[in-house]
């Protein structure tokens, strides 16, 4: 399976902060937003990455990220001239999905908790799969509406009287034929590639799959100042009470067998001093440990 990252958009509700850089690569605690999908994806056994931003924000991922190797895995780039919907991304890199699954992904998403995610990819077996998360403002995001058995039976965009509580988070993984469904989507009212509408041609087809993403689960939103700090807060309060961090494309690699501990540990030599570099370095003395133990 492939995977798409999302980070374009005007981010104007970010404002002036992304004056500076964009949205995604803004600092969520101790890292940039990116890398806590990134990391997710990793996780889920995901090589091959196709990451979509504006032509002022492409190159500075491109620093940041570079061609992937580093990590073990590939990333290629691809421009979104105007933010003309999130379905778009799958015309966009129709050429990189080739004829493979996709799992799409939006950078400002950010996750922590379970292992949901790597289930569902290593489960999946065609049509459509989709999430819902209770949250207290279901009006502000997609809404899926579940009829007495569990099954999804409508899904709205920013319903003005949503149906449920159950909000879809911007993780979508789709079979191939995403990209003929998002070919065919209309612009909506307000002029986008819906997600929705791909989402509704699934289920009008019979082949979506809505996983209702448990309690512990922590889904967080970064699109306000207000909800950015909200997020840095979140994660420090459980980086410090676990001594984990959460978002370290570097750890997921290692965990994933994508880099061996030679490469890690050369990774970490590379890095400056600071508190990132030490917890890796933390990472890579427990791996030892592990392996002496099993001697
Ligand atoms: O966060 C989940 C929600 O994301 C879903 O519940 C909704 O169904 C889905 O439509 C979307 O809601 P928003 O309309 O609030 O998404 P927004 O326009 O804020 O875009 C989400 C991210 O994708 C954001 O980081 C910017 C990026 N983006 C968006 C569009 C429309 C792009 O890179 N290009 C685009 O064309």
């Amino acid at each position: 399976m492939k995977a798409i990252i999302l980070a374009g958009g005007a981010g104007s509700r970010l404002y002036p902060l992304t004056q500076i850089s964009s949205k995604q690569l803004q600092a969520v605690f101790d890292k940039p937003m990116v890398y806590y999908p990134l990391t997710v994806l990793i996780a889920s056994g995901i090589k091959d990455f196709c990451l979509i931003s504006t032509p002022q924000d492409l190159p500075r991922y491109q620093n940041l990220l570079g061609d992937g190797r580093q990590w073990g895995v590939s990333i290629e780039y691809r421009l979104q001239h105007r933010p003309e919907g999130i379905a778009q991304a799958f015309i966009i890199a129709a050429d990189f999905v080739g004829s493979d699954d996709v799992i799409l992904m939006l950078g400002d998403n950010i996750f922590s908790g379970g292992d949901d995610f790597p289930r569902a990819v290593t489960g999946f077996d065609g049509g459509a799969t989709i999430f819902a998360y209770h949250v207290k403002d279901p009006e502000r995001y997609g809404v899926v509406e579940f009829d007495r058995d569990g099954k999804a039976v409508s899904i709205e965009e920013k319903p003005r009287h949503p149906k449920s509580s159950y909000a879809v988070p911007g993780v979508y993984i789709y079979d191939n034929q995403v990209l003929e469904i998002a070919k065919a989507v209309n612009p909506s009212h307000r002029g986008e590639l819906e997600i929705t509408d791909v989402n509704l041609e699934y289920l009008r087809r019979g082949k979506l799959q809505v996983r209702r993403l448990s309690r512990g689960f922590a889904w967080l939103d970064a699109g306000t100042s207000t909800a950015l700090h909200e997020a840095s807060s979140y994660i420090e309060a459980i980086e410090r009470r676990q001594g984990i961090k959460i978002g370290c494309p570097e750890e997921a690699a290692l965990v994933r067998g994508f880099l061996s501990i030679n490469h890690f540990e050369t990774l970490i030599d590379c890095m400056p001093k600071c508190e990132y570099s030490e917890y890796l370095r933390g990472v890579a003395d427990e791996w030892h440990r592990l392996q002496g133990e099993k001697k």
